[in-house]
């Protein structure tokens, strides 16, 4: 792939004399969904595909920028002073949303560049192509000018870039994933402090499959936000009586104990999913490490219901995914993730399975859905790095 990049960067700017190449991955998260802005644990891994920048520095203080995936938007010209407030076309408030951060902590962009950006990760597909932009740029300046910021302060840098910059109030975790993965291990990361362990993946037999609903989750972003405040709001009110700064604090015991002071039912769902997701998420990873996948799988099946019922970001089209994989004979564990509203679904399989699964589900998803369902068996990798 680099090679392949390089080569479109020839073809875009002339030749790709002096360019570098960088990579940033997406993510899949296996188990501990909505958890991490409730300063809960969350259980993602890097994937294999992800983010390529290819970058060239200029003499002068003009930008550009150019992305395969939109080549009709063309070549986006702008210059050191005014990339911070670039936002036009859309895709483009990603890294300007990163430059217009580091400018304000610092590490501003101190020459020229040309840039081109190619993702190879399914657009809508909620795997974090947005995150992988922003670790990418982060990374990518910081090493340009001998910056040298810690990829966990580039995870943070990405995740206040999209909360302020792109209005979208998301965790670290997408962030934290594309910066600090790492070959064939999952993070267990606890979201309050950033505390983390890597936890290796060796699933004899099995496979990690996702699989794609193609449906696009354009709801996500409102409605994520929606659910943050809900989960304010659980909080405060719990707060009337206990002293906590997160939900991610409580055990399921005291939830319960407590949980009347939420006098808003909705509001009170809300809480009990980040409440008792948080507490799967810990047993789920000591499960994996007693290599216990049957409870690791029966975790992620009640984390989907959870999500679809009480935190109400499933849909249609996840749920029958989820469905039709959890009927099938070799299968440990299904469930939505992401922020949901579309996007995919993770399962743990039998490798001997696997095409029989894949293809009994593809076809019952045609049937009732009307359009194809893709499935990408999960290759586990590092974080972001240049090529
Ligand atoms: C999105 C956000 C993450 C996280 C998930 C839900 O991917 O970017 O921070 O909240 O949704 O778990």
């Amino acid at each position: 792939m680099k090679e392949k990049v390089r080569e479109l960067f020839g073809k875009v700017y002339g030749d790709t004399e002096g360019s570098s190449v960088y990579f940033a991955p997406g993510r899949v998260n296996l188990i501990g969904e909505h958890t991490d802005y409730n300063g809960g644990h969350v259980f993602p891994c890097a994937l294999t595909i992800g983010t390529y920048a290819v970058v060239r520095l200029r003499d002068d203080d003009i930008i550009r920028l150019y992305s395969e995936n939109f080549a009709g938007d063309g070549i986006v010209t702008t210059n050191i002073a005014e990339c911070t407030s670039l936002r036009n076309p859309g895709w483009c408030s990603y890294p300007a949303g990163v430059m217009w951060t580091m400018t304000e902590r610092g590490y501003s962009v101190k020459k020229g560049m040309d840039i081109l950006y190619y993702g190879d990760i399914p657009p809508g597909a909620g795997l974090s192509s947005s995150a992988s932009i922003e670790v990418l740029t982060g990374y990518m300046i910081s090493d340009l000018f001998g910056y040298n910021i810690d990829k966990v302060d580039i995870a943070l840098i990405g995740q206040y870039s999209e909360n302020n910059y792109n209005g979208m109030n998301c965790g670290i975790m997408d962030q934290f994933a594309s910066a600090m993965g790492k070959e064939d291990h999952a993070m267990f990361l606890d979201a309050a402090t950033l505390e983390y362990e890597y936890a290796p993946i060796k699933l004899a037999g099995k496979k990690i499959v996702i699989m794609n609903t193609n449906k696009k989750h354009s709801l996500c972003d409102s409605e994520y936000n929606t659910r943050r405040r809900e989960c304010e709001q659980a909080l405060e009110m719990l707060n009337g009586r206990l002293n906590i700064k997160t939900l991610g604090e409580l055990t399921i015991e005291e939830y319960e104990s407590n949980k009347e002071l939420i006098t808003d039912s909705v509001c009170e769902k809300r809480a009990r999913h980040a409440v008792y997701e948080n507490s799967r998420t810990i047993e789920a990873v000591k499960a994996l490490k007693a290599n216990d996948i049957e409870l690791f799988g029966k975790l992620m099946k009640e984390s989907h219901i959870s999500l679809r019922d009480d935190y109400e970001v499933s849909c249609r089209e996840l749920d029958i995914l989820m469905e039709e994989t959890d009927k099938c004979d070799g299968v440990y564990g299904v469930r939505m993730t992401g922020g949901g509203f579309g996007g995919c679904c993770v399962s743990i399989i039998d490798e001997e399975k696997e095409k029989e699964i894949i293809e009994k589900v593809g076809k019952a998803y045609i049937d009732k859905v009307g359009y194809a369902a893709d499935f990408y068996v999960v290759s586990i990798g590092d974080g972001v790095r240049k090529l």
